[in-house]
């Protein structure tokens, strides 16, 4: 399991979840390392990350009709936005956006699993049978 990259308060206590949030943190913290050229390689590779870890919980939302969908919906869409806008910079030569837009999300993304997605699992628990084992 790769829980061992995750915040302290991030931990939801859902191996699956937590090891998909554990492999996000992972990559992220790796590619704000790496030296610039493989820095602008391995970006592309974070923001698909996110858009497929957002994709999976937004298809649970639906399945389990989560009251707050609405607004946790928000939230993905808002950081996704940065994150194209800053990979849209990148890929015109500025790397400052990108680095400062990973950062965001390593600041964000703790609050993000310990109050939205917390109540999204809660959901799922509550309303419908096993999750067999897809994280959120
Ligand atoms: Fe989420």
């Amino acid at each position: 399991m790769k829980q061992s990259f995750l915040p302290l308060g991030a931990v939801l206590g859902d191996p699956a979840i937590d090891t998909a949030h554990g492999l996000v943190f992972e990559v992220l913290q790796k590619t704000l390392r790496l030296p610039v050229e493989q820095f602008r390689t391995s970006y592309g590779e974070v923001v698909k990350g996110m858009e497929m870890d957002f994709r999976r919980e937004e298809e649970l939302m639906e399945t389990f009709q989560c009251p707050d969908a609405r607004l946790h919906r928000e939230q993905h869409a808002r950081m996704l936005a940065g994150l194209h806008h800053a990979g849209s910079a990148l890929q015109q030569g500025d790397d400052q956006q990108a680095y400062l837009a990973l950062h965001a999300l390593a600041e964000w993304l703790p609050f993000h699993i310990a109050t939205q997605d917390r109540h999204l699992l809660r959901a799922v628990r509550e309303r419908g049978p096993a999750h067999n084992g897809q994280p959120v």
